[in-house]
């Protein structure tokens, strides 16, 4: 049999350090092609003043920057209408980055030689002549290779990639690139996801465009895939014989933080589950793919999405809840009479063979007791009850298994056992695993991961045209029928676990949120 070295060299003499040829074939078994060179390249930014640089991009950038990751020359170039001088927007992002920065220390010396890269134009995104001051701009800089990120309104997505287009922005000299992400709400609906898919295609091919998701850049959601896919002993319990139900919740326990205005018109299905927890939900269920490599990631999530049943417009009330806290129509910006959810639970089955029949219960709100994202997988009970009644009973939660995306990043498996003391009394217990305890460090954020993904062209964490434009076609019938109706809300004290109703959708089909 052929071998190869660990260090990807030929290895005539076959010594101890070798892999076998279908090993190294193996891109989960090749570290090299995990490791991320940011090639010399600028980022502009639309957006630059608004919430997300500031927060998000800027603390990510100076991050990579501080863990050597980015290239000497790396240049940012940050637009939007407001008026400021280069210095100003250095300095204005200097305190931002400062305040935002989620990990480590502030460092004078490093922010200098970042910020001699900073650059910023202001303008009309309306305006051509923004694009031609941007164009001439980066011929100064001297930067190929440039990412667009649209970090504004989102009613400006469209027009920003028309412009970019028109000014030839969007072309590539040979051997250069030039991509654009987007963030969301990707959309409104499935009509308007179409339509401003189709403008991007005006100016960039699909494979430059990166749809971003910030939950799939999340280490926890992408430790889903290693946990199921690196490991032989789960994948063969993940279907239908032997998981009871899935339940996926993104709990906050914030209101909507002064973004009164997008949050009425965008509620919580659109906001949380139409995009972050299907695609969580997509990675717990999907198939294995044959090669980790974009495509064939994406297009099991794809699949998997595209196998999410459909729920038809009089099963709405059955298989969806809606709430809204109470005080979020006393919210600045928000309409006294707002019909917004703030709340919402929703039961998916996914059609295949794996998943038929098996329920996945999705919830997300604001104002809930506290912020806690997780997964929770309950496997069947033992078949028969050997020990007395406890081992078949479900409410006690045995074989549960929990993957916590936030906060306390982790994993832990339930499971029954002997209690001390004469007799058999079983107890659930749990085992264990805290990202914290076992790797210690830092985690880089979601943006760090996805902005290196961007700029080394990996699109495997980011959405795909069909993903998106799947994700809008299973909620949609949910939001046509809310539209329809007049809610009875607020429905629910801030502070709890939502409406009842989301209690009685589970108790109808036997089964109960887990609210610790
Ligand atoms: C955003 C939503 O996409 O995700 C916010 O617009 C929400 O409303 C946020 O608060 C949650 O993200 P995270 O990473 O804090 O769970």
């Amino acid at each position: 049999m052929t071998k190869k070295s660990l260090s990807g060299g030929t290895n005539p003499d076959l010594s101890m350090l070798t892999l076998s040829m279908a090993e190294a074939q193996n891109p989960f078994a090749d570290p090299l092609r995990f490791e991320r060179r940011v090639p010399e390249c600028a980022i502009v930014i639309f957006g630059a003043n608004g919430d997300l640089t500031k927060r998000k991009l800027l603390p990510a950038l100076y991050q990579l920057a501080a863990d050597r990751r980015l290239p000497a020359n790396f240049a940012v170039l940050g637009t939007s209408r407001t008026q400021l001088s280069d210095d100003a927007f250095r300095s204005k992002m200097r305190e931002e980055v400062k305040q935002f920065l989620e990990s480590g220390d502030f460092d004078d010396d490093l922010w200098s030689r970042f910020a001699a890269n900073l650059h910023y134009i202001a303008g009309d995104m309306n305006d051509p002549a923004l694009y031609q001051a941007i164009c001439a701009k980066l011929s100064e800089i001297g930067q190929r290779n440039v990412l667009f990120y649209l970090s504004t309104q989102p009613s400006y997505y469209g027009t920003a990639a028309d412009h970019i287009g028109a000014a030839g922005l969007g072309e590539t000299a040979p051997g250069a690139w030039r991509r654009i992400v987007v963030e969301k709400p990707f959309g409104h609906d499935l009509a308007s996801a179409k339509a401003l898919n189709d403008r991007l295609h005006a100016s960039f091919p699909e494979e430059e465009i990166y749809r971003i998701d910030h939950y799939l850049g999340k280490e926890t959601v992408q430790n889903i895939l290693a946990f199921r896919f690196g490991n032989g002993i789960f994948e063969p319990l993940w279907n239908r014989r032997y998981v009871n139900h899935v339940q996926i919740t993104a709990a906050e326990a914030i209101g909507v933080e002064g973004r009164g205005a997008y949050y009425q018109e965008a509620g919580a299905l659109r906001d949380m589950i139409q995009n972050h927890l299907l695609q969580v939900l997509a990675t717990v269920a999907m198939e294995p793919a044959a090669v980790f490599e974009p495509h064939a990631v994406r297009d099991e999530r794809a699949k998997l999405l595209r196998s999410i049943k459909i729920i038809q417009p009089q099963e709405v009330a059955k298989f969806a809840v809606a709430g809204q806290y109470k005080g979020f129509r006393e919210e600045p910006g928000v309409d006294p009479t707002a019909q917004t959810d703030t709340f919402a639970a929703v039961t998916f089955y996914v059609d295949n063979w794996r998943w038929a029949g098996v329920p996945f219960f999705v919830r997300s709100g604001k104002k809930l007791p506290k912020r806690s994202t997780d997964i929770a997988i309950q496997f069947n009970s033992a078949p028969l009850k050997l020990f007395g009644s406890a081992d078949g009973d479900l409410s006690k939660r045995p074989n549960l298994l929990i993957l916590r995306i936030q906060p306390e990043e982790g994993i832990s498996l339930r499971f029954f056992s002997k209690q001390p003391g004469s007799g058999m009394h079983l107890r659930p217990v749990s085992m264990d695993f805290k990202y914290g305890a076992s790797f210690g460090g830092r985690t880089p954020s979601a943006y760090e991961t996805l902005l290196v993904d961007a700029m080394v062209g990996d699109a495997t964490l980011y959405t795909r045209q069909d993903m998106v434009e799947a994700s809008w076609r299973v909620v949609e019938p949910i939001l046509e029928n809310w539209q329809s109706q007049k809610f009875h809300f607020p429905n629910y004290d801030a502070g709890t676990w939502g409406p009842e109703a989301a209690n009685q959708m589970l108790a109808d089909t036997g089964h109960q949120w887990r609210n610790s």
